[in-house]
């Protein structure tokens, strides 16, 4: 690729920013006033954007409001929480119902009940316990797996995100310089204030890669507890697990010993009504869900198999005062039940094709070294022509590209995820008029940028 297109980009991303800069002087305001009371001006460093991130007023359907009252369709969707849409009619009623009757007493109810019989049945395994954040459900998998083993070493994917807790953040988004070598990738943190000696547990081994694990297997085979994975990797674009990848990962693991953990914070309820262990047809150990299953409240689970999660039974410690919250419960069981059912993933599976068939089209027409992923719900653009097979063709892309497409996207209407690392997320509420609407700033983008 040459650099004229760089160029472009560049001043693209320069005028476009200028136009949403002026278009925010509310975002901006209320910016100076959140860093008085906030670091970064924000809840959570992912909100966190330069200078200052777009603030919401609200939410109805396909539709968000910022401070300054522009309307943009939202395919963000609150980092892929809201496949329901914003303030869906069935979720808001469940809300209303629970908030009537007591929202919290931290005993157990029979929302919670039939929310755990209803993960249960859908993503197919035995049991589950409740948590907060997808944070909470890895972490907890990952006490449960060690507790279950008696091992204490774990394993995960090089530029895979599990949450903020200290085990799993190593090697998330590592630089170049200090990644080491493909056959041996090092554990790097990605946070100040984690224990250097946490990195002696955590191993680190590239995605869709037998070899590496196969090596790391045979040296500590017997320490380790788990390999946890993204099953398709989500927080960089989109990157797919080649066919057999996964079956072969939960055989190697099972010969020595270990478990297999998917992280499907954010495939569960978005890529398929059963999420990526249906899509790929790959049951683990243990699996983590969270952001779409609850309808945009704060909850999560994790569960697996019968006699591994036993170890609560039999000391593996989880709690947690608010984890199987009535409110909450009561949410994700409309969402579930009531919202996100067969035919759901239908019509998303028809607009997530007409969006990144769109994409794909204008890529082609012009030129741009980008392709198009479509995974249900999910989709992205990912700037790199040939799709990722792992952390280290993400840093082939071209982020120049991004910079200029996302405050292009937000003058248009487009309401998008900061960060080149995020993808789409369309929901129940979006229609096609929707999509097009997308799919048309991005063909003018394209032409935009086009040598
Ligand atoms: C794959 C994955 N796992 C875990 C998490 C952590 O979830 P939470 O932000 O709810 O703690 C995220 C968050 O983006 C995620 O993408």
């Amino acid at each position: 690729m040459g650099a004229p297109i760089i160029d472009k980009a560049t001043q693209i991303e320069a005028a476009e920013n200028t136009r949403l800069w002026e278009r925010t002087p509310g975002s901006k305001e209320l910016y100076a006033q959140a860093v008085g009371s906030m670091p970064m001006g924000v809840g959570s460093s992912f909100q966190a954007w330069e200078p200052y991130p777009v603030y919401l007023r609200e939410g109805r359907g396909a539709h968000v409001w910022d401070v300054d009252g522009h309307e943009y369709l939202d395919f963000h969707n609150g980092f892929g929480c809201m496949v329901v849409g914003h303030a869906h009619p069935k979720v808001t009623e469940a809300i209303k119902r629970a908030a009537r009757s007591g929202t919290h007493f931290a005993a157990p109810t029979e929302t919670t009940v039939r929310f755990a019989e209803v993960l249960c049945e859908r993503f197919g395994v035995d049991s589950v316990r409740f948590a907060n954040s997808g944070t909470e459900a890895t972490m907890s998998a990952i006490r449960v797996a060690r507790a279950a083993t008696g091992r204490d070493h774990i394993v995960k994917i090089e530029g895979s995100y599990h949450g903020h807790h200290d085990a799993v953040m190593f090697s998330v988004v590592p630089n170049a310089e200090h990644m080491g070598g493909r056959e041996a990738p090092a554990t790097t943190p990605m946070s100040k204030g984690i224990p250097a000696a946490m990195a002696e547990y955590t191993h680190v081994v590239p995605f869709n890669d037998l070899e590496v694990l196969r090596g790391l297997l045979a040296e500590r085979g017997g320490d380790i507890a788990c390999l946890i994975l993204e099953p398709v990797m989500m927080n960089i674009g989109i990157c797919q697990p080649q066919p057999g990848y996964l079956q072969a990962l939960s055989d190697l693991l099972h010969a020595h010993g270990a478990l297999l953990i998917f992280d499907e914070v954010k495939s569960g309820a978005t890529i398929a009504y059963g999420g990526a262990a249906e899509r790929y047809g790959v049951q683990p150990d243990l699996a983590c869900w969270a952001k779409a299953i609850c309808g945009g409240t704060p909850g999560a689970a994790f569960g697996g198999r019968a006699d591994v999660m036993a170890s609560i039974e039999t000391g593996a410690a989880h709690q947690g005062t608010f984890n199987g919250n009535p409110l909450v419960a009561a949410a994700g069981l409309a969402t579930l039940t009531e919202v996100l059912t067969p035919d759901a993933y239908e019509h998303l599976g028809d607009l997530g094709t007409r969006l990144a068939d769109g994409c794909a089209k204008a890529i082609d027409e012009h030129g741009i070294p980008a392709h198009a992923v479509d995974l249900g719900a999910k989709g992205c653009v990912s700037y790199r022509p040939e799709p990722l097979t792992g952390y280290r063709d993400f840093l082939e892309t071209t982020p120049e590209l991004y910079l200029a497409s996302y405050p292009w996207a937000m003058n248009r209407g487009i309401f998008m995820t900061p960060g080149d690392e995020e993808q789409w997320t369309i929901s129940v509420q979006h229609t096609e008029t929707d999509i097009d609407r997308y799919v048309d700033q991005f063909v003018e983008f394209c032409a935009a940028l086009a040598p």
